[in-house]
């Protein structure tokens, strides 16, 4: 059984909402689960590729679907951005340049997407008064080794701090941070399925030590719509959520293949961390997630979300954690 991380849930009936990156894997799984549960005034999907935002009208077509509306922008346009956030009420923002060796090579291209335009949507944000925004980020921001880690953890701290120039009433700024999703485009589990049903003999295994943080879409949606309705601006939520051994998911998927190991790659670490001791100390610990809390806060009217305070002898690491998966419960979330 899957863990439910919808424990609160938002107002979003009546709103306006803005999801950048919506014809990603996480924007088709969050905007699919927004018009099942919710009654939104409008929708709006903004990403650069037509293609995707056509194939996307035809999943949601407009005789059913009314509301959404598609805006063709890129995060790095503040104009853009500025045109499109009028009348806004929140904003999910998970578009990103998300693969690590793409991101090595070309950091320029990766610096413009995650930092300029995480920039850019606290900008338009603030001048359009939008009520909240919630940025999606990574297990690789934490003590990061590649760009596209370090590009994120720089939107972390962009969005945290944006809370201090936005006054009373203003934008409300929170992050999710989480681990690897499941079957999400471009990951492990359709690169294992693609090679599979090529007849590979061999899946490749960087290293047969490697951990990693595991969730699916739906709980990564569900965590997001939870975190938007706790947010009270400043929080990264991270959320409590298993490990696994890169082995045993070869195992779930093909236990009569061989693997070959190929060495971890560079920008690659063999565990990933979600907190560290020392964010810890900055950190609270709830049922189902923890929030670290903003360093800097100025305004002294806000409250922040309470929970059970860390020790700095306290770390997240997907090669410690608590929570495992085996090679069952790993095949039931593939599957999901
Ligand atoms: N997948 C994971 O394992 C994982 C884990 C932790 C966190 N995250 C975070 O979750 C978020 C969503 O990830 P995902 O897996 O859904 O990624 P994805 O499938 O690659 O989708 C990325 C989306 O962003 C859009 N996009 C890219 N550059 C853009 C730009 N400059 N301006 C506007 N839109 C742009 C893409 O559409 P166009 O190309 O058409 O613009 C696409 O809709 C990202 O922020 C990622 O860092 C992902």
């Amino acid at each position: 059984m899957l863990k439910n991380f919808l424990i609160e849930s938002p107002e979003l009936d009546n709103q306006t909402i803005l999801v950048t990156g919506a014809t990603g894997s996480f924007g088709n799984c969050f905007i699919e689960t927004v018009v099942k549960r919710y009654k939104p005034k409008k929708l709006i999907i903004f990403s650069r590729d037509e293609l995707k935002q056509y194939e996307m009208s035809q999943k949601f077509p407009e005789s059913k679907y009314s509301f959404i509306r598609y805006f063709i922008g890129d995060v790095r346009d503040y104009d853009r951005l500025d045109m499109a956030f009028r009348g806004v009420d929140v904003i999910i923002h998970a578009a990103a340049l998300k693969h690590v060796t793409i991101a090595e090579y070309n950091p320029y291209e990766c610096i413009h997407t995650n930092v300029i335009g995480a920039e850019n949507i606290v900008r338009a944000a603030l001048r359009n008064k939008v009520k909240k925004v919630i940025a999606l980020s990574t297990d690789k921001a934490v003590s990061p080794i590649n760009l596209y880690g370090a590009s994120k953890l720089a939107a972390e701290k962009i969005f945290i701090a944006a809370n201090n120039i936005s006054g009373e009433d203003g934008t409300i700024f929170a992050v999710v941070r989480y681990g690897n999703v499941i079957n999400s485009r471009g990951s492990v589990i359709p690169l294992f399925k693609k090679l599979l049903q090529e007849g590979a003999s061999k899946l490749p295994i960087t290293d047969p030590e490697m951990t990693r943080f595991w969730i699916t879409l739906s709980q990564g949606v569900d965590f997001v719509l939870s975190s938007l309705a706790m947010m009270n601006g400043g929080e990264i939520f991270v959320p409590k959520i298993p490990s696994m051994m890169m082995v045993d998911l070869a195992q779930a998927l093909a236990p009569n293949v061989d693997r070959e190991i190929i060495g971890i790659r560079p920008g690659e670490k063999l565990h990933e961390w979600m907190l560290t001791g020392d964010e810890a100390l900055q950190t609270v610990e709830l049922n189902d997630r923890y929030a670290v809390l903003p360093y800097i806060y100025e305004d002294t009217t806000r409250s922040f979300i309470t929970g059970k305070k860390l020790t700095k002898r306290f770390t997240y690491s997907s090669e410690t954690n608590a929570e495992w998966l085996d090679v069952n419960s790993l095949k039931e979330m593939i599957n999901e």
